[in-house]
């Protein structure tokens, strides 16, 4: 087997969020939150009934969490910080939250991690979503104080900020396609809450630029955006109509965050579409293409799990008469990940770095997440030593590494590597049921912590940076 060798500066991290595994989710002044919410009004809607409130006990273990993380090689991470923890309803700061943040980042840094904070991880304030959410311009403003509100308070102990993880998600998931609180079935309403997000990233970076003006950051502080970038494809031999059905998914998926965050604006065509073509109508205000040129930013993260397969749809609308763009178009070669239902291709992550390359050649990118998750994979355990046996996990993050180290080789601006779910966490409405983890988080056992056969890989690799 190849052997390939990633840049020294390269670096090797993990990501998760506030909501999918802090816990406490009561506790400290923290106020609800949308997954909170749902947890309480219908525990049924999640897998094996296990909803918001635990995660995966992070406040408990935060410090063996970290000793953890340091012992598997890496020097690095990412989470996020609650809205709902952070800011009470009156968008003050909750003291006792800032509290648990400043000691996170205390322990942090003493355990030799940096922390890459991300401020937004689908976990919309309960009381805020009562008065809209991202349906409500008024909310994005609500969104810019809280981000000027946590530069100010961590500005001298964070350096890599982030506005939001994944913006394209809240609106599929909660508006078109049903799958998240409040399970709605409205392109509009969708393309309302995706427009908003766009102004809310926009008003948090000039927010920061704020703030380092105002001399509270650090020297060589950054912001990003973290994106699901996942890659477009469609037939090899495509018709039209296959061609149009790519050109609106990349739009909306891909090139509407790429041109907000390299360019300061929306892409025209999608736009085109959605409101001429589509009688979209946008919550646009006459003055907003100033305000998303300060969406511009200094980096990007990418989510890679899966390609994006489409071809041209069967029908013009769906039956609650949202118009469709798109249908999945099943590769004949695709390579299952059958527990998630996601297409697994290392080499997706090869072609974002060669689109980034040749579209925005200045945009410098990190893989911000990539993991892949497998149900019951307690019935992997070596019998004898109760370890899980988990090599496809090795294979899945191998192949992807090859893929980042010839995209590199090959000029690609990738920076580094995040493994999406480290330690095994709680994964919205999937619970636990897909595990992402190097070590195993015991439910059964007081949330006990325990590496996985794959966490002797992934640390060679993270300090050698060789991957073979
Ligand atoms: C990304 C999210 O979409 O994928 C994470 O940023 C999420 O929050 C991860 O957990 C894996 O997806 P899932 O749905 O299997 O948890």
């Amino acid at each position: 087997m190849a052997t390939y060798v990633l840049p020294q500066d390269f670096f090797f991290g993990a990501a998760m969020s506030g909501p999918q595994t802090e816990g406490g989710w009561n506790i400290g002044g923290k106020l609800e939150n949308l997954w909170d919410t749902w947890s309480i009004e219908d525990i049924s809607s999640f897998y094996n009934q296990v909803g918001s409130y635990v995660g995966n006990d992070f406040m408990h273990h935060y410090k063996d969490d970290l000793a953890l993380l340091e012992s598997l090689g890496m020097n690095n991470y990412r989470t996020s910080i609650q809205w709902s923890r952070l800011l009470d309803e009156n968008g003050e700061i909750n003291p006792e939250g800032a509290a648990w943040y400043h000691e996170l980042f205390r322990a942090s840094k003493e355990a030799g991690l940096e922390v890459f904070v991300n401020l937004y991880h689908f976990d919309m304030p309960t009381y805020l979503f009562r008065r809209g959410g991202w349906e409500n311009r008024e909310v994005c403003e609500a969104y810019a104080n809280y981000a000027y509100k946590a530069f100010c308070e961590f500005g001298q102990e964070v350096r890599f900020w982030f506005t939001f993880n994944e913006p394209i998600v809240e609106p599929e998931n909660r508006y078109w396609h049903s799958m998240w609180y409040p399970q709605h079935h409205s392109f509009q309403e969708a393309c309302t809450a995706q427009y908003n997000i766009s102004i809310a990233h926009a008003l948090g970076v000039a927010r920061y630029r704020q703030a380092v003006a105002e001399g509270r950051m650090l020297p060589d502080a950054r912001i990003g955006m973290i994106c699901n970038f996942s890659p477009s494809y469609t037939k090899d031999d495509p018709s039209e109509a296959d061609l149009e059905a790519l050109r609106m998914n990349d739009g909306l998926t891909n090139r509407w965050w790429l041109d907000l965050v390299t360019k300061g604006c929306l892409p025209a065509d999608v736009i085109k579409t959605l409101t001429e073509d589509l009688g979209i109508v946008l919550p646009a205000r006459p003055y907003d293409a100033d305000v998303l040129k300060d969406g511009v930013v200094d980096w990007i993260g990418c989510n890679y799990y899966q390609p994006s397969r489409v071809q041209a749809p069967s029908r013009t609308h769906d039956e609650w008469g949202n118009p469709l763009f798109a249908e999945p178009y099943v590769w004949p070669e695709r390579v299952m990940n059958e527990s998630r239902g996601w297409e697994i291709y290392p080499k997706g992550i090869y072609d974002f770095g060669m689109k980034c390359k040749n579209e925005y050649p200045e945009l410098e990118w990190y893989v911000s997440e990539n993991g892949i998750g497998i149900e019951r994979e307690y019935l992997n355990k070596d019998p004898k030593t109760q370890q899980v046996i988990d090599d496809y996990r090795v294979d899945f993050v191998r192949d992807h590494l090859i893929w980042i180290a010839k995209a590199i080789e090959d000029g690609a601006k990738c920076v580094g590597y995040h493994y999406w779910g480290l330690i095994d966490n709680w994964s919205w409405a999937n619970a636990y049921k897909n595990r992402y983890g190097f070590v195993e988080v015991d439910l059964m056992e007081n949330y006990e912590r325990r590496p996985k056969k794959s966490a002797a890989w992934l640390t060679k690799v993270a300090t050698s940076h060789v991957v073979e």
